[in-house]
């Protein structure tokens, strides 16, 4: 059995405790939360039986295996290195931290607490994204040639917290939700980026962080894609993608409207995917998985900070105007997880 804490009880946490609570090897047995009222509200409602009030007595509760943190961009970073200097495995949220030296932090803290080490990249786990994903790993729609990526949806801006609306608090809708779109992006490319060209702004609201991002990036593999991501003050949510390949076209949304699409002879077909959605549940099978077998979990450390730089390669780009170039990455390994990242779909 693996005993989880969960640090952080605002609005997703109830994701999490939900998604565990359908696992049989996996049970929150504690919650830490500063504030009295969602604590009682969680421990009674999904029957936990220890809560704390701040991460630090969580952490030192001996019986917690793995923790999630589950809170405010600018604490990423703290919380992670301090529950792994603890001995816990972290599942983090996205996105990873606000700088590349906070993610390398995270990263050597794991290794050198030989801890797990996972950030919640929720895109990797939509029953339609996997469908989507193996699809173009059996090859049958032949390589990849482009990908362009959507995450619009409504800002919310009068319900979202202060320190979402504030870049200096790692808020706005570029680490917000560009995380999951270019997170979406990279896996579908399935190669490493090298550049980065970004128009980002403040369009729809009066805020100190951006609410539109349109972001052009180059991969390895000498490809490009296309990530959108805007918070609108009002209109239609579209969380779609769609794959151009030399052999076939795919298109696929995994909410509002979901499908899985494949194109081949001038013609659409849809193609079957499981219901009902489950990226929560998934996400933690894979977590816990990659502690069971001691295997990389597949969002893990080195591909999040990646995705981190893509961002703030973008945010750079978008202030001079200029394509911008990353520093090439980590040497990439081929993923050994046996989740939905596919064992043989290595970075080209
Ligand atoms: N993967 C997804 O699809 C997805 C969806 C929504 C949110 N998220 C991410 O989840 C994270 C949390 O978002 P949210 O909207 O649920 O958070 P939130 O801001 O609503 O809540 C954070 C909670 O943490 C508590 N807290 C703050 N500091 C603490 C500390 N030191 N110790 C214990 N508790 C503390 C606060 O009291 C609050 O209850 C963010 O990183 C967000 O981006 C991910």
């Amino acid at each position: 059995m693996l005993n989880v804490g969960i640090i952080g009880l605002g609005g997703i946490a109830r994701s999490h405790c939900e998604a565990i609570a359908t696992l049989d090897d996996v049970r929150v047995l504690a919650v830490a939360d500063l504030l009295e009222e969602p604590r009682q509200r969680y421990m009674r409602q999904y029957d936990i039986p220890r809560g704390y009030a701040s991460h630090t007595e969580l952490l030192q509760d001996d019986d917690v295996d793995a923790v999630a943190v589950v809170l405010g961009h600018q604490l990423h970073h703290r919380l992670t290195i301090d529950s792994l200097n603890a001995g816990k495995h972290v599942l983090v949220e996205k996105p990873m931290a606000l700088s590349l030296e906070h993610c390398d932090a995270m990263i050597a803290a794991a290794d050198a607490n030989n801890r797990k080490l996972m950030v919640g990249l929720t895109q990797h786990f939509y029953p339609t994204s996997i469908t989507a994903k193996s699809i173009l790993d059996s090859g049958e729609l032949g390589p990849v040639i482009t990908a362009v990526c959507y995450m619009s949806k409504n800002w919310n801006h009068a319900d979202r917290r202060p320190q979402y609306r504030s870049r200096f608090h790692g808020g706005g809708m570029l680490l917000a939700n560009g995380v999951h779109v270019v997170d979406r992006l990279t896996w579908l490319m399935g190669s490493q980026a090298v550049s980065v060209s970004a128009a980002i702004g403040t369009h729809a609201h009066y805020q100190a962080s951006d609410d539109s991002d349109v972001i052009f990036v180059r991969y390895k593999n000498g490809r490009a894609g296309v990530a959108v991501a805007v918070g609108f003050a009002d209109g239609a949510s579209d969380y779609s993608g769609q794959v151009i390949c030399a052999n076939g076209t795919l298109k696929f949304s995994h909410h509002y409207e979901e499908y899985v699409r494949v194109g081949k002879g001038d013609v659409w077909e849809d193609v079957p995917f499981t219901r009902p959605p489950a990226e929560f549940t998934d996400e933690w099978r894979a977590f816990a998985e990659s502690i069971a077998r001691d295997i990389e979990p597949p969002t893990h450390g080195p591909y999040a900070r990646h995705i981190m730089e893509i961002l703030f390669a973008a945010e750079q780009s978008a202030i001079t105007g200029r394509e911008v170039l990353l520093e090439g990455g980590t040497e990439w390994t081929h993923q050994t997880s046996g989740t939905p990242i596919h064992p043989d779909h290595g970075w080209v």
